[in-house]
Protein backbone atom coordinates (compact mmCIF):
# COMPACT_ATOMS: atom_id res chain seq x y z
CA UNK A 1 0.00 0.00 0.00
CA UNK A 2 2.69 2.31 0.65
CA UNK A 3 4.49 1.65 -2.21
CA UNK A 4 1.45 2.30 -4.74
CA UNK A 5 0.77 5.75 -3.11
CA UNK A 6 4.61 6.63 -3.16
CA UNK A 7 4.68 6.02 -6.99
CA UNK A 8 1.40 7.68 -8.18
CA UNK A 9 2.94 10.85 -5.62
CA UNK A 10 5.47 11.07 -8.17
CA UNK A 11 4.80 13.46 -11.13
CA UNK A 12 8.06 13.59 -12.53
CA UNK A 13 9.78 10.92 -14.33
CA UNK A 14 13.03 12.22 -15.97
CA UNK A 15 13.43 8.91 -17.52
CA UNK A 16 10.62 9.43 -19.81
CA UNK A 17 13.09 11.27 -21.77
CA UNK A 18 15.30 9.26 -22.43
CA UNK A 19 13.26 6.32 -22.80
CA UNK A 20 13.50 5.98 -26.84
CA UNK A 21 15.98 7.34 -29.80
CA UNK A 22 13.95 9.51 -31.03
CA UNK A 23 12.98 11.22 -27.68
CA UNK A 24 16.75 11.58 -26.81
CA UNK A 25 17.29 12.71 -29.92
CA UNK A 26 15.28 15.52 -29.38
CA UNK A 27 16.01 16.14 -25.70
CA UNK A 28 19.48 16.56 -26.88
CA UNK A 29 21.34 19.59 -25.90
CA UNK A 30 24.77 19.44 -27.51
CA UNK A 31 25.88 18.75 -31.34
CA UNK A 32 29.19 18.65 -33.03
CA UNK A 33 29.65 18.34 -36.02
CA UNK A 34 32.76 18.47 -38.58
CA UNK A 35 32.17 21.71 -38.66
CA UNK A 36 33.20 22.85 -35.30
CA UNK A 37 36.19 20.70 -35.76
CA UNK A 38 40.17 21.94 -36.56
CA UNK A 39 43.01 19.25 -37.41
CA UNK A 40 46.51 19.98 -36.32
CA UNK A 41 48.67 19.04 -38.95
CA UNK A 42 52.90 18.39 -38.63
CA UNK A 43 54.70 18.97 -41.72
CA UNK A 44 58.53 18.97 -42.20
CA UNK A 45 60.47 18.46 -45.51
CA UNK A 46 60.87 15.89 -48.04
CA UNK A 47 59.30 13.61 -50.31
CA UNK A 48 57.21 10.99 -49.63
CA UNK A 49 57.15 11.03 -45.70
CA UNK A 50 54.80 10.19 -43.56
CA UNK A 51 56.48 9.43 -40.13
CA UNK A 52 54.72 8.75 -36.74
CA UNK A 53 54.56 10.44 -33.77
CA UNK A 54 56.14 7.77 -31.27
CA UNK A 55 54.45 9.55 -27.80
CA UNK A 56 50.89 9.97 -30.10
CA UNK A 57 49.66 7.19 -32.61
CA UNK A 58 47.87 7.78 -35.47
CA UNK A 59 49.23 11.14 -36.04
CA UNK A 60 52.31 11.77 -38.43
CA UNK A 61 54.31 14.30 -39.81
CA UNK A 62 53.95 14.89 -43.37
CA UNK A 63 56.45 15.80 -46.48
CA UNK A 64 54.58 18.67 -48.38
CA UNK A 65 53.37 16.06 -50.84
CA UNK A 66 51.91 13.60 -48.23
CA UNK A 67 50.02 16.54 -46.85
CA UNK A 68 48.14 17.92 -49.70
CA UNK A 69 47.00 14.13 -49.78
CA UNK A 70 45.84 13.82 -46.35
CA UNK A 71 44.37 17.18 -46.77
CA UNK A 72 42.75 15.82 -50.09
CA UNK A 73 41.15 13.07 -48.14
CA UNK A 74 40.00 15.11 -45.30
CA UNK A 75 38.49 17.67 -47.59
CA UNK A 76 36.41 14.72 -48.88
CA UNK A 77 35.03 13.80 -45.87
CA UNK A 78 33.82 17.12 -45.10
CA UNK A 79 36.88 18.34 -42.33
CA UNK A 80 37.83 21.65 -44.00
CA UNK A 81 39.83 23.58 -41.42
CA UNK A 82 43.03 22.60 -40.22
CA UNK A 83 46.08 24.07 -38.11
CA UNK A 84 49.39 23.51 -39.33
CA UNK A 85 52.95 23.18 -37.64
CA UNK A 86 56.32 23.00 -39.22
CA UNK A 87 59.10 20.46 -37.96
CA UNK A 88 61.98 22.67 -38.92
CA UNK A 89 65.77 20.97 -39.39
CA UNK A 90 67.99 21.86 -36.24
CA UNK A 91 70.43 23.70 -38.70
CA UNK A 92 67.72 26.14 -39.62
CA UNK A 93 66.97 27.42 -36.20
CA UNK A 94 68.27 30.46 -34.71
CA UNK A 95 68.07 32.59 -31.67
CA UNK A 96 65.54 35.26 -33.82
CA UNK A 97 63.73 32.63 -35.59
CA UNK A 98 64.60 34.02 -38.91
CA UNK A 99 63.70 30.99 -41.01
CA UNK A 100 60.22 31.76 -39.64
CA UNK A 101 59.69 34.12 -42.47
CA UNK A 102 62.66 33.67 -44.82
CA UNK A 103 61.30 33.61 -48.40
CA UNK A 104 62.55 30.00 -49.05
CA UNK A 105 60.53 28.53 -46.26
CA UNK A 106 58.90 25.10 -47.14
CA UNK A 107 56.54 25.99 -44.35
CA UNK A 108 55.14 28.98 -46.39
CA UNK A 109 55.43 27.28 -49.02
CA UNK A 110 53.24 24.63 -48.64
CA UNK A 111 50.53 27.03 -47.43
CA UNK A 112 50.23 28.62 -50.55
CA UNK A 113 50.11 24.84 -52.69
CA UNK A 114 47.05 24.09 -50.03
CA UNK A 115 45.42 27.23 -50.66
CA UNK A 116 45.93 27.09 -54.21
CA UNK A 117 44.54 23.64 -54.45
CA UNK A 118 41.82 23.81 -51.94
CA UNK A 119 40.66 27.61 -51.42
CA UNK A 120 37.66 26.75 -49.91
CA UNK A 121 40.08 25.38 -46.63
CA UNK A 122 40.51 27.24 -43.69
CA UNK A 123 43.86 27.12 -43.17
CA UNK A 124 45.57 28.18 -39.69
CA UNK A 125 48.98 28.48 -38.37
CA UNK A 126 50.57 29.49 -35.26
CA UNK A 127 52.60 31.98 -34.40
CA UNK A 128 55.16 32.09 -32.09
CA UNK A 129 59.36 31.45 -32.21
CA UNK A 130 59.54 27.81 -30.49
CA UNK A 131 59.72 25.83 -34.18
CA UNK A 132 62.40 28.34 -35.59
CA UNK A 133 64.08 28.89 -31.86
CA UNK A 134 67.60 27.42 -31.21
CA UNK A 135 66.88 27.96 -27.83
CA UNK A 136 63.28 26.01 -28.03
CA UNK A 137 61.48 28.54 -26.57
CA UNK A 138 58.63 31.00 -27.70
CA UNK A 139 60.53 34.32 -27.39
CA UNK A 140 63.81 36.22 -27.79
CA UNK A 141 66.26 34.94 -24.79
CA UNK A 142 68.25 37.20 -23.71
CA UNK A 143 70.45 36.03 -20.11
CA UNK A 144 67.80 33.55 -19.74
CA UNK A 145 65.11 35.78 -19.75
CA UNK A 146 62.03 35.34 -22.34
CA UNK A 147 61.85 39.28 -23.72
CA UNK A 148 58.56 40.53 -24.03
CA UNK A 149 58.25 43.85 -26.57
CA UNK A 150 61.71 43.24 -28.64
CA UNK A 151 59.86 39.29 -29.93
CA UNK A 152 56.77 41.44 -30.82
CA UNK A 153 58.66 42.87 -34.60
CA UNK A 154 58.95 39.12 -34.85
CA UNK A 155 56.08 38.05 -34.13
CA UNK A 156 54.78 40.60 -36.92
CA UNK A 157 57.32 40.40 -39.51
CA UNK A 158 56.46 35.93 -39.26
CA UNK A 159 53.04 36.70 -39.55
CA UNK A 160 52.63 38.85 -42.54
CA UNK A 161 54.73 36.61 -44.05
CA UNK A 162 52.57 33.51 -43.38
CA UNK A 163 49.11 35.96 -44.68
CA UNK A 164 50.97 36.67 -47.24
CA UNK A 165 51.65 32.90 -47.93
CA UNK A 166 47.61 32.36 -47.99
CA UNK A 167 46.61 31.80 -44.17
CA UNK A 168 43.16 32.51 -43.56
CA UNK A 169 43.99 32.75 -39.45
CA UNK A 170 46.64 33.42 -37.11
CA UNK A 171 46.69 31.48 -33.97
CA UNK A 172 49.55 33.57 -31.77
CA UNK A 173 50.69 30.89 -29.21
CA UNK A 174 53.49 32.58 -26.91
CA UNK A 175 51.42 34.18 -24.63
CA UNK A 176 53.77 37.37 -25.12
CA UNK A 177 51.82 40.58 -23.51
CA UNK A 178 50.75 42.77 -26.60
CA UNK A 179 50.92 40.73 -29.21
CA UNK A 180 47.90 40.49 -30.68
CA UNK A 181 47.60 44.20 -31.08
CA UNK A 182 50.76 44.09 -32.41
CA UNK A 183 50.15 41.50 -35.03
CA UNK A 184 46.67 43.05 -35.71
CA UNK A 185 48.27 46.42 -36.68
CA UNK A 186 51.08 44.88 -38.76
CA UNK A 187 48.42 42.94 -40.60
CA UNK A 188 46.33 45.97 -41.57
CA UNK A 189 49.34 48.08 -42.41
CA UNK A 190 50.48 45.58 -45.04
CA UNK A 191 46.16 45.18 -46.23
CA UNK A 192 45.92 41.80 -44.12
CA UNK A 193 42.98 43.07 -42.80
CA UNK A 194 41.20 39.82 -43.72
CA UNK A 195 43.64 37.63 -42.25
CA UNK A 196 41.71 36.92 -38.80
CA UNK A 197 43.46 35.89 -35.08
CA UNK A 198 42.73 33.40 -33.26
CA UNK A 199 44.31 34.35 -30.29
CA UNK A 200 45.75 31.83 -28.07
CA UNK A 201 43.97 33.66 -25.07
CA UNK A 202 44.50 31.23 -21.54
CA UNK A 203 47.42 29.15 -22.59
CA UNK A 204 48.84 27.45 -19.52
CA UNK A 205 52.29 26.14 -18.13
CA UNK A 206 51.08 22.59 -18.94
CA UNK A 207 52.49 18.91 -19.28
CA UNK A 208 50.22 17.68 -21.60
CA UNK A 209 52.40 19.19 -24.77
CA UNK A 210 54.50 16.53 -24.33
CA UNK A 211 54.01 15.01 -27.61
CA UNK A 212 54.10 17.94 -29.59
CA UNK A 213 57.58 18.91 -28.58
CA UNK A 214 58.18 15.27 -29.39
CA UNK A 215 56.77 15.94 -33.25
CA UNK A 216 58.54 19.22 -33.37
CA UNK A 217 61.52 18.62 -32.03
CA UNK A 218 60.94 22.17 -30.04
CA UNK A 219 61.09 21.53 -26.10
CA UNK A 220 62.62 24.42 -24.26
CA UNK A 221 66.24 23.49 -24.06
CA UNK A 222 66.51 25.10 -20.80
CA UNK A 223 64.29 26.56 -17.83
CA UNK A 224 60.47 26.23 -18.78
CA UNK A 225 57.82 28.21 -20.19
CA UNK A 226 56.52 29.38 -16.13
CA UNK A 227 56.76 32.85 -17.06
CA UNK A 228 54.65 33.34 -20.06
CA UNK A 229 52.06 30.99 -20.11
CA UNK A 230 49.93 30.90 -17.21
CA UNK A 231 49.88 29.23 -14.14
CA UNK A 232 46.98 26.19 -14.00
CA UNK A 233 45.93 27.25 -10.65
CA UNK A 234 44.62 30.58 -12.06
CA UNK A 235 41.58 31.27 -14.00
CA UNK A 236 40.29 34.87 -12.99
CA UNK A 237 43.48 35.76 -14.85
CA UNK A 238 42.38 34.08 -17.84
CA UNK A 239 39.47 36.99 -17.60
CA UNK A 240 42.45 39.55 -17.86
CA UNK A 241 44.19 37.95 -21.00
CA UNK A 242 40.26 37.48 -22.35
CA UNK A 243 39.72 41.23 -21.73
CA UNK A 244 43.06 42.29 -23.41
CA UNK A 245 42.93 40.42 -26.81
CA UNK A 246 39.33 41.36 -27.36
CA UNK A 247 40.50 44.82 -27.06
CA UNK A 248 43.48 44.31 -29.21
CA UNK A 249 41.39 43.26 -32.32
CA UNK A 250 41.34 38.92 -31.91
CA UNK A 251 38.84 37.22 -33.82
CA UNK A 252 38.27 33.93 -31.36
CA UNK A 253 39.54 33.23 -28.19
CA UNK A 254 40.93 30.06 -27.37
CA UNK A 255 42.05 27.75 -23.78
CA UNK A 256 44.44 25.24 -24.27
CA UNK A 257 44.66 22.52 -22.82
CA UNK A 258 40.98 21.55 -22.85
CA UNK A 259 39.96 18.41 -21.14
CA UNK A 260 41.51 19.61 -17.96
CA UNK A 261 40.17 23.40 -18.19
CA UNK A 262 36.83 22.69 -19.02
CA UNK A 263 35.64 25.60 -16.06
CA UNK A 264 38.23 28.04 -17.90
CA UNK A 265 36.07 27.38 -21.16
CA UNK A 266 33.14 27.97 -19.76
CA UNK A 267 33.90 30.99 -17.72
CA UNK A 268 35.42 32.38 -21.01
CA UNK A 269 32.17 31.45 -22.75
CA UNK A 270 29.94 33.31 -20.49
CA UNK A 271 32.12 36.41 -20.83
CA UNK A 272 32.78 36.95 -24.36
CA UNK A 273 30.43 37.05 -27.68
CA UNK A 274 33.61 35.91 -29.72
CA UNK A 275 33.78 32.37 -30.47
CA UNK A 276 35.89 30.23 -28.05
CA UNK A 277 37.68 27.34 -29.03
CA UNK A 278 39.26 24.84 -26.88
CA UNK A 279 42.95 23.26 -27.86
CA UNK A 280 42.33 19.24 -26.89
CA UNK A 281 46.11 18.96 -26.79
CA UNK A 282 48.37 16.23 -27.54
CA UNK A 283 49.00 14.94 -24.12
CA UNK A 284 45.28 14.63 -23.57
CA UNK A 285 44.77 12.89 -27.14
CA UNK A 286 47.72 10.62 -25.78
CA UNK A 287 46.18 9.70 -23.08
CA UNK A 288 42.64 8.38 -24.27
CA UNK A 289 44.92 6.54 -27.30
CA UNK A 290 47.41 5.04 -24.99
CA UNK A 291 43.91 3.45 -22.94
CA UNK A 292 41.90 2.76 -25.83
CA UNK A 293 45.21 0.82 -27.40
CA UNK A 294 45.83 -0.88 -24.38
CA UNK A 295 41.53 -2.43 -24.57
CA UNK A 296 41.10 -0.71 -21.52
CA UNK A 297 38.52 2.04 -23.05
CA UNK A 298 36.45 2.00 -26.26
CA UNK A 299 37.42 4.27 -28.63
CA UNK A 300 34.77 4.83 -30.60
CA UNK A 301 32.84 5.49 -27.29
CA UNK A 302 35.55 7.31 -25.59
CA UNK A 303 36.23 9.83 -28.44
CA UNK A 304 33.19 10.86 -29.32
CA UNK A 305 31.98 11.58 -25.35
CA UNK A 306 35.13 13.24 -24.76
CA UNK A 307 34.70 15.91 -27.75
CA UNK A 308 31.16 16.22 -26.77
CA UNK A 309 32.27 17.26 -23.01
CA UNK A 310 34.11 20.26 -24.83
CA UNK A 311 31.26 21.56 -26.75
CA UNK A 312 28.85 21.17 -23.62
CA UNK A 313 31.41 23.33 -21.76
CA UNK A 314 31.06 25.80 -23.98
CA UNK A 315 33.39 24.95 -27.05
CA UNK A 316 32.44 26.67 -30.38
CA UNK A 317 35.68 25.29 -31.58
CA UNK A 318 37.56 22.32 -31.00
CA UNK A 319 41.17 21.73 -32.34
CA UNK A 320 42.05 17.56 -31.94
CA UNK A 321 43.82 15.60 -32.92
CA UNK A 322 40.99 13.51 -33.19
CA UNK A 323 39.31 15.28 -35.82
CA UNK A 324 39.66 13.26 -38.91
CA UNK A 325 38.65 9.64 -36.67
CA UNK A 326 35.47 11.68 -35.87
CA UNK A 327 34.76 12.85 -39.31
CA UNK A 328 35.20 9.16 -40.55
CA UNK A 329 33.08 8.09 -37.75
CA UNK A 330 30.51 10.49 -39.25
CA UNK A 331 30.59 8.88 -42.26
CA UNK A 332 29.92 5.28 -41.28
C1 LIG B 1 53.91 26.42 -29.55
C2 LIG B 1 52.78 25.49 -29.33
C3 LIG B 1 52.72 24.39 -28.44
C4 LIG B 1 51.51 23.75 -28.70
C5 LIG B 1 50.86 24.48 -29.70
N1 LIG B 1 51.65 25.56 -30.06
C6 LIG B 1 53.70 23.87 -27.47
C7 LIG B 1 54.20 24.71 -26.38
O1 LIG B 1 53.66 25.77 -26.08
O2 LIG B 1 55.20 24.30 -25.80
C8 LIG B 1 51.04 22.49 -28.03
C9 LIG B 1 49.97 21.74 -28.73
C10 LIG B 1 49.79 20.33 -28.28
O3 LIG B 1 50.37 19.85 -27.29
O4 LIG B 1 49.02 19.64 -28.97
N2 LIG B 1 53.91 27.62 -28.90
Amino acid sequence: MIYSNALSDMLRRPRRNRRTDAIRGMANETHLTVDHLIFPLFVLEGKGIRSEIKSLPGIFRFSPDELLREIESCMNLGLRSFILFPAVAESLKDQTATYSYHPENFYLHVAREIKKRFPECCLISDVAMDPYSSDGHDGLVRDGAIINDETLPILAQMSVAQAEAGFDMLGPSDMMDGRVGFMRRALDEAGHYNTGILAYTAKYASAFYGPFRDALDSAPKHGDKKTYQMNPANKREALIEAELDTLEGADMLMVKPALHYLDVIQTLKSASNLPIAAYHVSGECAMLRAACQNGWLDFNRAMPETLISLRRAGADVILTYFAKDYAEMQRS
